[in-house]
């Protein structure tokens, strides 16, 4: 009777279980399902390296040159160590925080990421929805692979838009109307980027917009058959960036993405190019790619509204400090007039609480989302965003801290370097 008992109670498990298995095959093989089973930015990374071809993969990943400030930017944050205070009764802890006067639930921005279209046809849309959805604010890239219109439409949360000073100030002027006309509230104008920094696996990789079908691509292609048929059927590489990759004359025929940076981005910006976008936009102006006091002191005496301390990820100028180390000088100097902003590195959560406490109002997250983008779509770069703000509520809460504006230098000491401090994601 007992062992009847059992055994009716093995098969009804085995036959539930065997209903059940067609869902739970297709979830265990759906974006949603494999990006689950990644635990932190790591594992996303590795789930899109498998899954995207290696030279998009490398667009993506890379740094310039010997990729040392791009390495640098994770270092020196795993250097810092936070210090927690005892007992403050840390259960509610309150991420909201203000962007230019915009109420944010989460200090997180997604960073401006250009041509993301290649990663995954979704592209600049599934950024901003995932970043919109934790309830924080997207900076378009002004290279996407959709229009500002189309991102705007498809996801209305708040979104400012992201400049590269182009030569051709007539195109400036148009776009900024069609920004303006599509709610974007504030502009980022990017600063760092006079010519292409020197990233040598795109070199290498011969990395070409659209991609070239080289016998090495369509192999990569066949061994990541989701992919490229995603590719072949809705190829979304550049659009508002489409119009800086038709003015180039390659010659060869497909322009390198160093040639369109090249020859279409005005090298001579000045700080009254500044004033001239001021006057073009008409509404508030931020810097990105600022990593000394003085010139932020600059920007605010200029009636810039704020600064983003970066160095592009490391993607420019290699051998560059990291932005980490040159936040505090900025905050120091005009973290009182303007607000200031940081990226590069940003990983896991704690790094989030970390630039906080040495100053920045907010951070923005470029390599993790699009790690997260290429592991499973918009599913993936939901799954990245998520993970950051698990992680920066859990190490609030372990450090005892109950809102960012608790936060201040004393919450992080710098420790020696050991072998763990270094990147981890070679
Ligand atoms: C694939 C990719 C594309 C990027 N495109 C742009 C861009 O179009 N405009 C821009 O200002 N910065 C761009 N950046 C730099 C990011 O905005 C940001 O500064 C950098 O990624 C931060 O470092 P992190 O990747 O370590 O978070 C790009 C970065 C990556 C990884």
């Amino acid at each position: 009777m007992k062992q009847d008992g059992f055994f009716d109670l093995l098969v009804r498990q085995v036959r539930g279980d065997l209903a059940d298995l067609p869902s739970a095959l297709r979830r265990r093989v759906s974006d949603e399902g494999r990006v689950e089973r990644c635990g932190n930015i790591a594992e996303l990374r590795a789930l899109a390296r498998r899954r995207i071809p290696g030279v998009v993969f490398d667009y993506v990943d890379g740094g310039a040159w010997d990729e040392l400030t791009a390495a640098r930017n994770q270092a020196d944050l795993r250097r810092l160590a936070v210090l927690p205070h005892a007992l403050t009764g840390a259960s509610d802890i309150d991420l909201s925080t203000s962007l230019l006067g915009q109420p944010v639930t989460v200090p997180l921005m997604g960073a401006p990421t250009g041509m993301t279209g290649i990663v995954h046809h979704d592209g600049e849309v599934a950024l901003a929805r995932a970043v919109h959805g934790a309830g924080g604010l997207h900076v378009l890239s002004s290279v996407g692979s959709r229009t500002v219109e189309e991102v705007a439409g498809a996801s209305p949360g708040p979104m400012w838009l992201q400049l590269y000073v182009s030569r051709d100030r007539g195109y400036v002027r148009e776009l900024l109307g069609r920004a303006r006309r599509a709610g974007y509230l504030a502009l980022v104008v990017t600063v760092d980027v006079q010519r292409a920094g020197a990233r040598e696996r795109d070199r290498r990789n011969r990395f070409s917009l659209p991609p070239r079908v080289s016998a090495r691509a369509l192999a990569q292609g066949v061994v990541r058959p989701r992919w490229s048929m995603d590719f072949i059927r809705r190829p979304r590489f550049l659009s508002e960036g489409a119009r800086q990759a038709r003015a180039v004359d390659s010659g060869a025929g497909q322009p390198s993405l160093t040639s369109i940076i090249n020859s279409q981005f005005d090298p001579g910006l000045t700080w009254s190019d500044i004033g001239w976008v001021q006057e073009q936009w008409e509404g508030p102006v931020v810097l990105k790619g600022v990593l000394r006091a003085e010139d932020a002191q600059q920007a605010a005496r200029l009636g810039v509204r704020g600064v983003i301390v970066s160095n592009h990820g490391g993607r420019q100028l290699d051998h560059a400090p990291s932005s980490i180390s040159a936040l505090p000088a900025v905050a120091d100097a005009v973290g009182s007039e303007i607000e200031v902003y940081m990226d590069g590195g940003i990983r896991r959560g704690v790094d989030i609480l970390k630039a906080v406490a040495l100053g920045a109002r907010a951070c923005l997250s470029g390599r993790a989302l699009v790690y997260g983008l290429g592991a499973g779509g918009e599913a993936g770069a939901i799954r990245a965003v998520n993970l950051l703000i698990e992680e920066l509520r859990l190490a609030m809460t372990l450090a005892g801290c109950r809102s960012l504006s608790e936060l201040d230098p004393s919450w992080v000491t710098e420790v020696p370097q050991d072998e763990r401090s270094e990147a981890w994601n070679s």
